[in-house]
């Protein structure tokens, strides 16, 4: 198996594009031009799948998670596509579209470095480099070509980030609307001839990845599990670890998480994380976690 690539890689808001381009072509980065690129994120049961569509052609990626050890050694899958467009149709009826990034982006050659000029559909613009390392390297040199370009481009310290773009959209409320409609099926879907009282939870991982549960009652009552319970097991069979964002819905006026489920949210959440209240049509309230449960119990500070 090929060894797995290393990048030495640096992130900024970049609030005057024309003067990085200006910098960079000064300093000797060679301008190869512009590229289109649109990254379509799917639900993938396993790892994550990406459809990348550029102006000479399209590529399906599946890929394992960055946070586990696979990744590290293995497992990208690169299959060309001759019709992304129906490929795109075909995966999001199937799987589900997790999150759409479209971006332009100016590509410029520095010693080996990639400099990127990125606009970026809903984010606005950035400067990325990209130091590929090869396999023998102890990584200084590109540290210390990443570090030059950053002086000579004027990344500044409070303008730099380690988000990536689909995780920066999937926090400005891209996937919430894909939520309400998962949180809506499981909803639709739930198990509850007691109380007729139908709740379907939707979450969304760390990975940006979507989780659903519906609430499953029992005749003998006690036996019965919230939809929130049913969700998370989900997300952890899933391999998710944490819960970014949630959607609870019920047909009444403006459902809450019971008192048990708010203790369940916060063992996977914290005390921002979005939990938006839902109706069948779609959000009526967001709140976070802290205002649903103020004093959190947390085993470690109890222990402490
Ligand atoms: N229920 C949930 O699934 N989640 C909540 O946060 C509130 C209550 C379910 C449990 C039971 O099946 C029904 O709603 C009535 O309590």
């Amino acid at each position: 198996m090929d060894a797995p690539r290393r990048n030495v890689e640096l992130k900024a808001r970049d609030g005057d594009p024309e003067a990085t381009l200006a910098a960079a072509l000064r300093h000797g980065a060679a301008d190869q031009g512009i590229l289109r690129q649109k990254d379509t994120y799917f639900a993938a049961r396993e790892g994550r799948l990406k459809l990348r569509e550029e102006d000479d052609g399209a590529t399906l990626i599946a890929y394992a998670r960055a946070d586990e050890a696979t990744a590290r050694t293995s497992a990208y899958h690169l299959v060309a596509v001759p019709d992304p467009t129906a490929l795109a149709i075909a995966l999001d009826a199937a799987l589900g579209t997790v999150v759409v990034v479209e971006k332009f982006r100016r590509l410029l050659l520095w010693e080996d470095v990639r400099i990127h000029l990125d606009a970026v559909e809903g984010l606005g613009t950035w400067v990325e480099l990209e130091a590929v390392a090869p396999a023998d390297s102890d990584l200084s040199d590109e540290h210390r070509k990443v570090a030059e370009l950053r002086a000579v481009l004027d990344m500044k310290d409070e303008d730099v980030v380690a988000t990536g773009y689909a995780a920066m959209l999937l926090a400005q409320g891209a996937a919430t609307d894909r939520m309400v409609s998962l949180a809506r099926t499981a909803m639709d879907r739930a198990y509850a001839p007691y109380s007729n009282f139908h709740v379907g939870v939707a979450l969304r991982d760390e990975t940006g990845a979507l989780h659903f549960g519906a609430n499953v009652e029992n005749g003998a009552f006690p036996q019965g599990a919230c939809a929130e319970a049913a969700a998370i097991g989900a997300l952890v069979t899933a391999g998710g670890h944490r819960i970014e964002e949630a959607v609870v819905m019920a047909d009444t006026e403006l459902i809450v998480p019971c008192g048990g489920c708010r203790q369940r949210l916060s063992e996977f959440a914290s005390a921002d994380t979005p939990i938006h209240l839902a109706g069948p049509e779609g959000v009526r309230k967001t709140v976070t976690l802290a205002d649903l449960l103020p004093y959190a119990f947390d085993l470690e500070e109890a222990q402490s």
